[in-house]
């Protein structure tokens, strides 16, 4: 039996094969927009949602089943792993994500632990689920973090405006800032393959914050770890997303890592890009996100403009160049989603 994942639109778009349409899916459609996920988040704590399968299972198909997206995105978050090495991790309403013990000695980083996979079973437990649900109608997209964007949480202790103590990290004590960027790696690829081994059809790695660095210190500090955990995958025939925000600038860069497809921000023309990176890497981009704000008739001729501008190239994927913010309308996403999917017959 053909795998149905395998060959679906989201799948052949990552592997630049011919597609009818291009997919659509959207970076955090599994999130605060949705009135449904409020209905849970009320009754549990984030982490408890992150932590129980069947949970997990229910809001990672609330985009699939209320908005009609080409692929489901596991529901979780890029810090669970910092959490298993030791992180202690919360999440406050209106607050963000926070550690407690914020890491910034060489002690420590020392105390931080690297064999976790079993404390991030559940994340295994929960792509089943997911899959049994999926029935293999759409691909189940697994995640991670990159190395150099948990490492700004787990010293800032949450999240940062300017990065200010990480950066003084990199630019005072690199020694130390390549130690945990070591450990981070060591765990992220292990973390990777066994959501791969758990049945996941492709991954994405999130480097939301690289676009905080320099040129040199992108390549020292964040470039160089992507590309050991994207050689150090199990990766068959599943597609590797890479996303950072900074990729308009860091895209040549990015493709160096071997990754199967470039995550874009809104800041680039994805036609040039795609083009400077050739007819064997996939593009996924790159609407800015603010666009969903907007009158029906603006997102309709965003949309169009974006696809007319990458019409015939194959390798295109349609996402936003950052995640869905909490307030957008419900319904200007599923009318962008309605869009997207009769673009073609139009
Ligand atoms: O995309 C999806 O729908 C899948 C689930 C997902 C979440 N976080 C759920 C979430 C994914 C892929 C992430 C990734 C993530 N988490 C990133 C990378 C992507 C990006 O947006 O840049 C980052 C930087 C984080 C860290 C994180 N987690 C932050 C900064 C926050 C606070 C949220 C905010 O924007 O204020 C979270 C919490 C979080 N992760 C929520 C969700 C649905 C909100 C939790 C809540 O209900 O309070």
């Amino acid at each position: 039996m053909i795998n149905n994942q395998q060959e679906s639109l989201f799948i052949r778009a990552a592997q630049c094969r011919d597609t009818e349409r291009p997919p659509v899916w959207m970076m955090r459609q599994a999130g605060r927009f949705m009135k449904e996920y409020w209905e849970i988040k009320n009754k549990y704590s984030f982490l408890e949602m992150c932590k129980t399968p069947e949970i997990a299972a229910d809001v990672t198909m609330l985009p699939v089943d209320l908005l009609g997206i080409d692929a489901a995105i596991l529901f979780s978050d890029i810090l669970v792993t910092a959490e298993a090495m030791g992180g202690d991790l919360s999440f406050t309403q209106g607050v963000g994500p926070k550690f407690a013990n914020p890491v910034r000695t060489a002690t420590d980083i020392e105390n931080l632990q690297t064999d976790v996979n079993d404390r991030l079973q559940y994340v295994a437990d929960a792509i089943k689920v997911i899959q049994q649900r999926l029935d293999g109608k759409i691909p189940l997209i697994g995640f991670a973090g990159a190395p150099f964007t948990v490492m700004s949480y787990l010293v800032e202790g949450g999240s940062s405006k300017d990065f200010k103590l990480t950066k003084l990290m990199l630019h005072n004590e690199p020694g130390l800032a390549h130690k945990l960027l070591d450990k981070i790696t060591e765990v992220t690829i292990a973390y990777l393959n066994l959501q791969i081994a758990a049945g996941v059809n492709a991954v994405q790695i999130f480097d939301s914050w690289a676009t905080a660095l320099a040129w040199d210190d992108y390549k020292e500090f964040s470039h160089q770890y992507i590309s050991r955990i994207i050689a150090g995958l199990n990766r068959k025939d599943i597609p590797v997303i890479s996303f950072c925000k900074g990729s308009s600038v860091f895209a040549p860069l990015m493709a160096e890592a071997k990754p199967d497809v470039i995550s874009v921000d809104w800041n680039a023309d994805l036609l040039d890009i795609k083009k400077r990176l050739g007819p064997e890497m996939a593009v996924q981009g790159n609407l800015d996100p603010h666009v969903l704000y907007a009158d029906k008739k603006v997102i309709k001729e965003r949309i169009y403009r974006l696809f007319d501008r990458m019409k015939g190239e194959k390798g295109f994927i349609f996402n936003l160049g950052h995640g869905i913010m909490p307030d957008i309308p419900f319904e200007n996403v599923k009318y962008a989603v309605e869009v997207i999917k009769e673009y073609g017959a139009a």
